[in-house]
């Protein structure tokens, strides 16, 4: 990418589309940011009339609600599938690279040691199989594509476990984390520094990026306490003790091998969580 690339933003005020929005002004690339008030990707119509102008299309909007999809699959599959269907054959027929975010959850989580890119899609819950399909949409449709896929995104905004915890630990005196399901924190921030990176290295497929080393949730809760020195004891337990709507992957580690050999190794996300906390607390401090 660079000053004669143009990209278009969907899903700008989404908790990703922030800090993608963030990273291509600090970068002094053009860019438009859409919201879901100028684009809904269930408008097809509107998906095909995308100004061929734009050599990028940065797909951060979704149906992320991984609970509420067990009710609403069929929204969830025109959100996360059919209209990334549309959005390919958009790009296909202008030329556009069509960059889109997957997740850990289009995997089973019966592994025990990290996901490769080509792992089989097995996805138990209704969030995942329509991320899945929004994969295959792209995979088929023979436009040139970068599916990034992440895990457990946080940052200093939007609605997120990072943000949950740090108001909590400040307010109870203790806590239940689930402690059975391993995964990979992610900053946003980061995410989108790396999937710049990416682009920029013309990388197109499928590729995996989460700030490395893993957690539970609950040694993820154990790290926020640690870090902002709170006293509120956090406990670990079961999901069987914590029953939520959708089933949740055990084990949802994406192996990073492909992206490291083009980026680098990836910092830890204990690192990452400093950054993200230290933003939060100035700006709870400001308000
Ligand atoms: N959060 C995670 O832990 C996680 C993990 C793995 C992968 N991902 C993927 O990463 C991407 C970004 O996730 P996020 O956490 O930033 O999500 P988010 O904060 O929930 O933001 C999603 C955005 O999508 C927009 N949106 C929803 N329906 C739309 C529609 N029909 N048309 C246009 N925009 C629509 C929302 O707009 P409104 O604000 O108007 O609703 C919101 O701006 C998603 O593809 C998600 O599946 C997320």
């Amino acid at each position: 990418m660079n000053q004669a690339s143009s990209t278009l933003v969907i899903g700008s005020t989404g908790m990703l589309g922030r800090a993608v929005v963030q990273e291509l002004a600090t970068r002094g690339l053009p860019f438009t940011a859409v919201g879901r008030e100028r684009l809904d990707l269930r408008d097809h119509a509107c998906l095909a009339q995308v100004p061929a102008t734009f050599t990028h299309i940065i797909n951060c909007a979704g149906y992320t609600d991984v609970d509420q999809a067990e009710q609403n699959e069929e929204l969830a599959t025109q959100i996360n599938g059919t209209a990334i269907a549309a959005l390919a054959k958009r790009c296909l027929a202008t030329g556009a690279v069509l960059v889109h975010f997957s997740s850990d959850y289009v995997f089973n989580g019966l592994e025990t040691t990290p996901y490769r890119t080509e792992h089989r899609r097995e996805p138990i819950n209704a969030y995942g199989r329509s991320k899945a399909i929004g994969e295959e949409a792209l995979e088929s449709s023979g436009a040139k594509f970068l599916c990034v896929r992440t895990s457990w995104l946080y940052a200093p905004w939007g609605k997120n476990f990072a943000l949950t915890m740090m108001h909590l630990l400040s307010k109870k005196t203790a806590l239940r984390v689930v402690n059975d399901q391993r995964g990979r924190p992610t900053s946003c921030s980061h995410l989108a520094r790396v999937t710049l990176n990416l682009l920029d290295s013309d990388a197109t497929g499928i590729f995996h990026a989460t700030d490395s080393g893993e957690c539970t949730w609950f040694g993820f809760a154990e790290e926020i306490k640690r870090q902002l020195g709170h006293h509120c004891r956090v406990e670990s337990c079961s999901s069987a003790e914590h029953i939520r709507p959708a089933k949740r992957p055990g084990y949802s580690v994406l192996d990073l091998s492909k992206t490291e050999e083009i980026t680098g190794k990836l910092p830890n996300w204990k690192e990452n969580l400093r950054a993200v906390l230290n933003c939060a607390s100035a700006a709870t401090n400001r308000s």
